[in-house]
């Protein structure tokens, strides 16, 4: 079953989609939500999960140890192959302390910003990187990538061990013109790829697929502006399985339906 990378500018809607796929197929199958936003708080309210424990990070040593290895692979082979890993990581060994289950859905946090001056976030990106190439996941699995905003995550190859990226667009000229350029980049990188319409009504709809049309892209899901959903993203309450059902059950099929023919 597949890794899912999702992107799309800021506030398109990306964790909200992440949260909603993660519950519904949840009811069914594993899934384990990686949250490689550096930034962003919320996504553990939107699952209803609490934070693990420890980020991926902490639990390798922290930030300034991994810049160490990222730094000496760098030095040493001149790319960022980073020996933090070793062995095949699957939903069964995953460190406790880094991952919060319950039920069939588990999620990890790779690293959060925590301290003014601390440096960049490319050894979060280079650790998620590393992370999802060494991460093996079965039949029945899934793997949910909740990405910053932006295209920084293809920049620093946090894409290569990913089966496909979902592009969320929300109706405005900046979430088109970066859906064509995350699009292109996942092309680049030859990987299947999916554009998700997010908080469409019967107005932009039309006009968002015509934009997308006019760059040559088509459509793999959509769903409607739902108040619902931004109430109760309002008071950090959850996005439960039954929110948007029959809309997130098209999208999962229109996922399938790319991951089988090959979207590239
Ligand atoms: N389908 C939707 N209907 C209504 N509001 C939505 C929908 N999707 C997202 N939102 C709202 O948009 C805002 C940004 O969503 P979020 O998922 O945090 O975006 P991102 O992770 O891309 O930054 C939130 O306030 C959320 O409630
Ligand atoms: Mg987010």
């Amino acid at each position: 079953m597949p890794k899912l990378l999702i992107c799309g500018r800021g506030g398109s809607g990306k964790s909200t989609l992440v949260a909603l796929l993660a519950r519904r197929l949840g009811e069914k199958e594993r899934v384990l939500v990686v949250d490689a936003d550096e930034s962003n708080l919320g996504l553990g309210a939107m699952l209803k999960l609490q934070p693990p424990e420890k980020t991926l990070m902490d639990h390798l040593g922290g930030k300034p140890a991994v810049r160490e290895k990222l730094m000496a692979a760098l030095r040493g082979r001149g790319d960022e192959v980073m020996q933090l890993f070793t062995e095949k990581i699957t939903l069964d060994n995953l460190p406790p302390e880094c991952m919060y289950r319950e039920g069939q859905v588990a999620w990890l946090r790779v690293g959060k910003i925590e301290h003014v001056m601390e440096g960049c976030a490319c050894p979060m990106g280079a650790l998620a990187r590393a992370f999802l190439n060494h991460l093996a996941v079965g039949d029945g699995e899934w793997v949910l990538v909740d990405t910053e905003a932006g295209v920084e995550h293809f920049g620093r190859g946090v894409l290569e061990g990913v089966d496909a990226v979902v592009v969320v667009a929300e109706p405005s000229h900046e979430a088109v013109i970066l859906a064509e350029k995350a699009v292109k980049l996942a092309r680049e990188a030859k990987k299947n790829y999916g554009v998700v319409l997010n908080k469409v009504v019967d107005e932009t709809e039309p006009a968002l697929r015509e934009m997308l049309a006019a760059r040559g892209i088509e459509i793999t899901g959509v769903l409607p502006y739902s108040p619902a959903v931004g109430w109760a993203n309002l008071w950090g309450e959850p996005l439960e399985g039954g929110v948007m059902r029959d809309e997130v059950d098209r999208l999962v099929s229109g996922i399938k339906g790319m991951l089988e023919t090959g979207h590239r």
